[in-house]
């Protein structure tokens, strides 16, 4: 049902690309930025069927079959509008955020409800746990007391994935790779994957900065980095690849370039040369930065290279956001990086804007922002990629994450989480979750075949 009412919204905006309410912005104003933000976050919600009678708190329609969205979009949102809250000061949406990030904590207080097992990935439990990150630099308002609180909320994903039954086991070719999923019988189990590894170390850099530079972190951190390098998921031309399987020893290398993978990668190091100012991590933030303005933007524009040219799947269909405020995130780390970064923000903001011309409303936004017009289908990740575009532009370089010793008040348990969190008993396998762990192999496919056709143009 809520499948459907999605594509009578994408009919509506194909019937619709010549209305009236075209999105418009003055990207050289903070006030039209600002304005057209609103407009763009508030059609954003939209997405989210909060009054429809017995809906889950905190999440997007899905997972499919039961809707488009993987419960990971619910948490991406969230750390979208919390961003959002955070450029604007417009607090419109908080008791929404609030109450959904609380909603999904689960029973152990660590991002990963028994309901969303079937699908639960290192990097689904992850992009929570990055929103939380967020909502602790930002001095977003603390849960209740009572309720798990953001620090400890990071804190306990990142412990629980240092832990051995989530990585590559020693003796192997990819020793200590992060896995994909996190229970043994999910697909994807035997992949070890750029995104999981990266958002691990996204989460290790951050949670090290906010802890005034707590070394552990950064050691892990560093390591995480250091290995996916050596395995060749970070090509010496910086390409960031997508993974490979571990039976395979992890050189069945899939070469899809994702950007979110090659953003986390980045802010990352960004935060990381602001606490070390080792010249290793500019050399690498320097690498990949020249990398994705290779590879991931068409004059000037965000393109994702390895399923725009083909199909990108509803996933894929976020990733733009991300590029834009990880981007926008590393010009505050590094500010030497701003002179290279904003220019093309500011040109792929642009062009996102103008193709927001669709839906009932006249003004919603489509994926292809490089074709000048709107695509005819909208939907969620649609409407986070111009959010992101437009906050990546606001008061650049001096929205300062804050820390524990910086004003920072989440409160946080360096030892949070479980420690033996896998084996918990599955409810019966439904046939839902059996398709969505069809799904979530199909994606791995998609991003092969996309990767081809990309080679194949090029
Ligand atoms: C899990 O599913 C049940 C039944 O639909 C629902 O009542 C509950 O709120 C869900 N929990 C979470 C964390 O989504
Ligand atoms: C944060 O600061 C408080 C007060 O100075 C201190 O008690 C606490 O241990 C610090 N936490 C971290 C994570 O450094
Ligand atoms: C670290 O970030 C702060 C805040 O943006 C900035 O002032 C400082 O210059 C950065 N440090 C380096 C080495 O770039
Ligand atoms: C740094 O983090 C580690 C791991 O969570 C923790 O055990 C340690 O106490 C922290 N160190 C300091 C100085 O806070």
């Amino acid at each position: 049902m809520l499948r459907s009412s999605t594509s009578l919204l994408a009919v509506l905006g194909l019937a619709a690309q010549t209305a009236l309410g075209a999105l418009q912005v003055n990207l050289d104003d903070q006030a039209s930025i600002k304005a057209a933000a609103k407009l763009v976050a508030q059609d954003l919600v939209s997405f989210y069927p909060i009054n429809t009678p017995g809906w889950t708190v905190g999440i997007l329609p899905g997972p499919p079959p039961n809707g488009d969205y993987y419960w990971w979009q619910g948490g991406a949102m969230w750390g979208t509008l919390i961003d959002y809250w955070h450029h604007t000061d417009d607090s419109e949406f908080n008791d929404l955020i609030s109450q959904a990030m609380i909603a999904q904590t689960g029973d152990d207080r660590d991002y990963m409800p028994r309901n969303w097992s079937a699908s639960m990935g290192n990097d689904d439990q992850a992009f929570w746990a990055m929103s939380a990150m967020l909502a602790a630099e930002t001095g977003y308002q603390d849960p209740p007391k009572d309720a798990p609180q953001w620090l400890s909320l990071v804190q306990a994903v990142f412990n629980e994935q240092t832990h051995a039954e989530r990585r590559a086991p020693a003796g192997t070719q990819c020793e200590w790779g992060l896995r994909w999923q996190v229970y043994p019988s999910n697909n994807g189990f035997d992949y070890i994957n750029t995104i999981a590894n990266a958002c691990y170390f996204n989460l290790g850099a951050r949670l090290a900065r906010y802890s005034n530079n707590n070394q552990t972190y950064i050691d892990l951190a560093e390591r995480t980095y250091d290995l996916i390098k050596k395995i060749g998921y970070i090509s010496t031309d910086w390409r960031v690849f997508d993974g490979g399987h571990l039976p395979n020893a992890c050189k069945d290398i899939n070469k899809a370039q994702f950007s979110y993978n090659a953003a986390l990668l980045l802010q990352g190091s960004a935060f990381l040369y602001n606490m070390t100012e080792s010249q290793k991590w500019k050399d690498e933030l320097d690498g990949l930065l020249s990398g994705m303005l290779r590879d991931f933007f068409v004059d000037d524009v965000a393109y994702e290279p390895s399923c725009e040219p083909a199909v990108c799947n509803t996933d894929m269909k976020s990733f733009k956001g991300y590029l834009h405020r990880w981007m926008g995130s590393t010009m505050v780390m590094a500010p030497y990086t701003q002179a290279k970064i904003l220019p093309v923000l500011k040109k792929s903001a642009q062009a996102a804007v103008n193709q927001c011309t669709g839906g009932s409303n006249g003004r919603m936004c489509g994926f292809h922002w490089t074709s000048g017009q709107f695509d005819g289908e909208v939907g969620a990740g649609q409407q986070m990629n111009v959010l992101g575009a437009l906050m990546s532009l606001i008061t650049p370089g001096t929205d300062i994450p804050l820390t524990n010793a910086t004003g920072g008040t989440s409160v946080g348990n360096f030892n949070a989480g479980s420690a033996q969190d896998v084996n918990v008993v599955f409810a019966p396998v439904t046939t839902g979750d059996k398709a969505g762990a069809g799904i979530a192999t199909a994606i791995l496919i998609a991003g092969a075949l996309g990767a081809w056709t990309w080679m194949s143009l090029d």
